[in-house]
């Protein structure tokens, strides 16, 4: 049974390229042996991430994920079932959200920014499937 869960955070101290870059290597030695798909979304401070695969692989990796210390203040922000994948093309892509244009921030958000939060899971999901249909994602990796 497959699942999609997306959930936010605050970067423990202001984002660098190496740790995303190890995060993302990470994602990539673990992510195809476990099923798992997704997209991960950055800014200065905060991190959008939604994962999909199976139910005990996704709350498994989401259980590893609240315990890093890269990270605080890590919230789920929607859970579903679901009959397919959404971001199945991503062992996890990743947006740096300083590259995004503004307009698509402002489409689903009082300002420009990336907030989770404080706009709906709702929102911040239609975020991402913008991104993914702007082709604004990076890092196919499979
Ligand atoms: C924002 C964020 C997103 C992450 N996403 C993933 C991921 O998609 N896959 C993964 O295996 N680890 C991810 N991690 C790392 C995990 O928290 C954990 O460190 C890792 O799974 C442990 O892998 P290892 O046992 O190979 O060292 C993420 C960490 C953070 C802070």
């Amino acid at each position: 049974m497959l699942v999609r869960l997306l959930y936010a955070s605050r970067a423990a101290s202001p984002l660098t390229a190496p740790v995303v870059d190890s995060i993302l290597a990470q994602s990539r030695e673990n992510n195809p042996q476990q099923g798992i798909t997704g997209l991960l979304c950055f800014s200065d401070d905060i991190f959008i991430q939604v994962i999909e695969g199976g139910r005990d692989e996704v709350c498994k990796l989401y259980n590893a994920i609240v315990r890093d210390n890269r990270h605080t203040n890590v919230r789920i922000l929607s859970y579903e079932e679901i009959d397919a994948r959404r971001f199945g093309g991503w062992v996890m892509g990743q947006v740096n959200i300083a590259k995004v244009n503004p307009a698509l921030l402002l489409k689903h958000a009082e300002k420009a920014v990336l907030n989770p939060f404080n706009c709906s899971g709702h929102a911040s999901m239609a975020l991402l499937d913008e991104l993914v249909a702007t082709a604004s994602v990076v890092n196919r990796g499979n």
